[in-house]
């Protein structure tokens, strides 16, 4: 069922950029602050990660501030969005296979501080495995950043349209719009997964920093949507309007419809 929520507040906040690069930059050097300042009063990071091509750029500046500039990611704990369903971790399109390839054999992150659904497994136990994958995130005590890219369909992780407000990590059918976007990486749509293990927009609420990064003309209609339309679960991104602690960061083309 479709919900909505009115908010009052015209206040929205915004970060534009020129440009990709330099709004990925900006989400860079804002998730290396978080590091080094967690790691300063000798705390871990619990970082929220995405996948796509949107956060490339960010984990390109990441890995080039752990090369030369003595970025740690030993004090991470990551916690990544989402994962297909069903998907072997070793499948190049995986979400795990992602992460390894375009930031974590890259930096000196711990194998073990890295947390990513793993859908190797029968459906069975699955509603127990997300569960305790939200509980090991609730019990370092939330997020302290998530990273969020948006679907064409104003879709956060795979929190599809029509997902609730209070959800949490759970199995999701994929929106035909999704699978679609996903084809061209799997060669032909039958290809595509159905399924996908999500955390919740709730986990994504409880985040104490949430940045989304959209990039690109092709997002430029959604965000339009998600920054000035109704909060409404038809376009779960829009759910951040009412959050003092989320972000939206945009390049000029996808900011070309606001
Ligand atoms: C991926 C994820 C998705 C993507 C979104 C945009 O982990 O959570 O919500 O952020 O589908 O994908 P790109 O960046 O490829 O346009």
């Amino acid at each position: 069922m479709k919900k909505t929520i009115q908010t009052t507040s015209t206040h929205k906040k915004l970060k534009l950029f020129q440009d990709a690069e330099a709004a990925s930059l900006f989400v860079a050097h804002q998730i290396a602050e978080l590091i080094r300042d967690k790691e300063k009063q000798g705390k871990t990071a619990v970082l929220g990660l995405a996948t796509g091509n949107t956060p490339k750029g960010v984990y390109q500046e990441l890995i080039r501030l752990y090369k030369n500039e003595g970025l740690s990611f030993k004090n991470v704990i990551s916690f990544n969005l989402d994962e297909y369903y069903p998907i072997l971790p070793d499948d190049q399109q995986s979400y795990t296979y992602f992460m390894r390839q375009y930031l974590f054999k890259h930096v000196d992150i711990k194998e073990q501080q890295i947390n990513i659904p793993n859908t190797d497994f029968s459906e069975k136990g699955i509603a127990q495995y997300c569960q305790d994958y939200e509980d090991k995130i609730q019990s370092l005590g939330g997020m302290d950043f998530q990273l969020l890219g948006i679907g064409r369909n104003g879709h956060i992780g795979f929190n599809e349209p029509g997902s609730d407000f209070e959800s949490k990590t759970r199995l999701v059918n994929l929106d035909s719009l999704t699978r679609e976007d996903a084809k061209a990486a799997f060669g032909s749509l039958d290809k595509v997964p159905e399924k996908a293990i999500s955390v919740g927009v709730q986990t994504i609420s409880k985040a104490k920093k949430i940045l989304l990064l959209a990039l690109g003309e092709r997002k430029s209609e959604i965000m339009q949507q998600a920054i000035n339309g109704e909060i409404t679960t038809e376009v779960p991104a829009s759910f951040l309007q009412s959050l003092s602690q989320a972000e939206f960061v945009l390049d000029a083309s996808a900011a070309r419809a606001l």
